[in-house]
């Protein structure tokens, strides 16, 4: 039989980990990943997909800008980077090989574990860590969120406050771009 030796072990405080998403916008589920990962990990680098094929209703940048506003009580623990091309090529690039996902129900897992089977395939040195969403936040996504919020409802206890007040603006410019439309 081959002998494999031992792998070395490393301290969580150590790691970097990266959390990635489309964050179309970050919700209170997010910030829960973030925060709970902050108490496990060293640092943690918030990669922002930039996937100019997605009909995405914030830009990159405002994605990233709004994730900063909300990171920016963790004094550089927390970084929040936009990335394209392959997630596995982008958590090299920051010298890190562990990955967070968030799970919410038992429906995201087909998903959550193809894609962590895909990176490891691609990369085998890349772990992935599922933390189990909150209770109160496991009927958020970013979808509903834009819907209740482009619809003019109340998304208050689904986003922190400085996404809610960028949504806002959103329906703001939409009702008037339909006003001028009826026009
Ligand atoms: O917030 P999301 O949309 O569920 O995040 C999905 C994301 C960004 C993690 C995933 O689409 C991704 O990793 N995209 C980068 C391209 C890639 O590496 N694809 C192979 C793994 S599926």
């Amino acid at each position: 039989m081959a002998k494999t030796s031992p792998r070395r072990s490393t301290s969580p405080a150590s790691v970097v980990a990266v959390f990635p998403g489309s964050f179309d916008p970050l919700t209170n589920g997010h910030v829960d990943i973030i925060d709970r990962s902050v108490t496990i990990f060293g640092r943690v680098v918030v990669g922002v997909l930039n996937n100019p094929s997605k009909n995405a209703l914030f830009s990159d940048q405002e994605r990233v800008d709004l994730i900063k506003r909300q990171v920016s009580r963790y004094k550089g623990r927390v970084s929040v980077v936009s990335f394209s091309g392959l997630l596995v090529d982008f958590v090299k690039s920051v010298n890190s090989r562990v990955v967070i996902r968030g799970l919410r129900a038992i429906s995201d897992f087909d998903y959550e574990a193809q894609m962590a089977l895909i990176n490891r395939k691609l990369s085998p040195d890349v772990e992935t860590f599922f933390l189990a969403a909150r209770e109160e936040n496991s009927y958020i996504s970013s979808t509903v969120v834009k819907q209740v919020a482009l619809l003019g409802g109340d998304v208050s206890d689904m986003v922190p406050p400085v996404v809610e007040r960028a949504l806002k603006e959103k329906w703001r410019a939409k009702q008037s771009v339909s006003r001028r439309g009826v026009r």
